[in-house]
């Protein structure tokens, strides 16, 4: 028998590159790849890439140019780029750098297996179509052990919003919506397999309306259904957009003990005039009243977000209108960014906000948001509230694992608690993590 091949996988951007990874090196696994921590042993290199903002498409570029002494040094190396660069990007990728034996979308890597064998006989393969056939019907089913406790699920994908910055709707094409009952057999698969949480994905995930065994199915009704599958204890979300989350999905974070009280609502601006600009669909008054009715439902919700500061035109007035908007929600968690023009979407085109003066603005949100942060660690000191472990903390008989509320818990504990979910009380708040006690 000849040894496997080895392949080495690194993954930039969402979540639901994690997961499309994770599926890759499935279909590659069946091809007699094995997978590798090592990028020097790897017989095959796939970068899984994000094109959301310059930087991380420029990172692929500086990340390949480093790869190739490594190539040049080892005959039969193969190198592919998958994800949203490879979709927006396509044979410029070869065109820059010619050691890339293939390129693949994130619509069509079920393909990769004859993709492979056209590489292996010397040809270069490229594939960023967006089929009709459902890539997810054509992939291996795993049968190894799940990879930890916690897993993702994508149950969308796509987006019809298209936000005026954005490049999702392009590189992940129209949004689509997995049929219900697959997903449920996905998810008490990964349950058998040891998952005790999953965490639902789409780009655009609370929009989902799968076909289910009688009807349409929304969001909330799947998430009701999985909270029936034996040995499932926690579901969360991610990401959602504001004028998706109907009544019912509301309701789920009341009537539904499995949804995690922890939601990620990114609202990118607080000022309306910037909101209509960026085409979001909603005001900053709109997505205060979801946040109260939200809160309505589920008190202890802990709300994060996504901010996009330095969006064309945006006035001083404009930004303080996100603080205003940030001061009045309290995050438990946020990420923002500074606008990054990308090609092909119409704010690439409109007047740009001074660097420095966006970088500044940047900087004031961020210094408010980590503050919110650190208020809501702090004020989790005292109370109790339950951690998933998932694996060994930074000091020896240290776990570590998440909260409730997705914070990172750290606590004294025995190996034979990894993969189970203990109720602890928290002792002390560090600027990113939680250190608790089993009780
Ligand atoms: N589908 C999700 C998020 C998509 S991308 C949603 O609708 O919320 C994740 C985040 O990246 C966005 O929420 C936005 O804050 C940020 N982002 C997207 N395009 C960007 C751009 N051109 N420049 C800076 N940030 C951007
Ligand atoms: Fe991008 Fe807007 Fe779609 Fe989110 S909702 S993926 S920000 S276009
Ligand atoms: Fe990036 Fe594509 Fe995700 S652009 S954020 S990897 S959908």
């Amino acid at each position: 028998m000849t040894a496997p091949k080895k392949l080495f996988v690194k993954t930039y951007g969402c979540q639901m590159n994690v997961y499309d990874s994770e599926r890759m090196a499935e279909a590659l696994g069946a091809e007699g790849y094995e997978e590798t921590q090592d990028m020097a042993e790897a017989d095959m290199i796939l970068l899984n890439t994000c094109h959301i903002r310059e930087k991380a498409a420029e990172k692929v570029y500086s990340d390949l140019g480093r790869l190739k002494p490594l190539h040049d040094a080892k005959p039969g190396l193969k190198i592919g780029v998958a994800g949203c660069v490879a979709q927006a990007e396509g044979a410029e990728i070869m065109a820059r750098q010619p050691m890339v034996d293939l390129v693949v979308g994130p619509q069509t890597y079920h393909r990769l297996p004859q993709m492979l064998r056209a590489v292996e006989r010397g040809e270069t393969a490229l594939d960023t179509d967006f089929p009709e056939e459902d890539k997810f019907l054509h992939l291996p089913k795993s049968r190894k052990p799940a990879r930890g406790p916690s897993a993702f699920l994508t149950v969308q994908e796509g987006c019809d919003k298209f936000c005026a910055f954005c490049v999702v709707p392009y590189t992940r094409g129209a949004e689509v919506s997995r049929p219900a009952e697959r997903l449920l057999r996905e998810a008490r698969d990964l349950a058998e397999r040891g998952v005790r949480e999953v965490t639902l994905l789409g780009q655009n995930v609370n929009a989902y309306h799968g076909e289910g065994p009688d009807g349409e199915w929304g969001l909330a009704r799947l998430i009701r259904e999985m909270a029936g599958i034996d040995g499932l204890e926690r579901i969360r979300f991610t990401t959602s957009h504001p004028n998706d989350m109907d009544d019912d999905l509301v309701a789920a974070f009341a009537d539904c003990p499995a949804l995690m009280p922890y939601l990620h609502l990114p609202v990118q601006s607080g000022s309306d005039r910037v909101l209509k600009r960026m085409n979001r669909g909603h005001t900053a008054e709109g997505y205060l009243r979801l946040v109260e009715r939200l809160r309505a439902a589920r008190p202890d919700l802990a709300m994060s977000g996504d901010f996009i500061v330095g969006f064309p035109e945006e006035t001083e007035a404009d930004f303080q209108a996100t603080l205003d908007l940030v001061a009045a929600v309290g995050y438990a968690a946020a990420y923002s960014f500074r606008y990054s023009p990308r090609p092909g979407t119409p704010a690439a085109e409109r007047a740009q906000v001074d660097a420095a003066e966006a970088d500044e603005r940047l900087q004031r949100l961020q210094a408010l948001l980590t503050a919110q942060q650190r208020a809501a660690l702090d004020a989790m000191v005292g109370r109790e509230t339950s951690v998933l472990f998932e694996k060994p903390g930074r000091m020896p008989g240290q776990l570590s694992g998440k909260s409730d509320y997705l914070q990172a818990v750290h606590a004294d504990a025995p190996e034979a608690l990894i993969g189970r979910i203990a109720r602890v009380r928290v002792v002390a708040a560090a600027p990113n993590s939680l250190s608790a006690q089993v009780i």
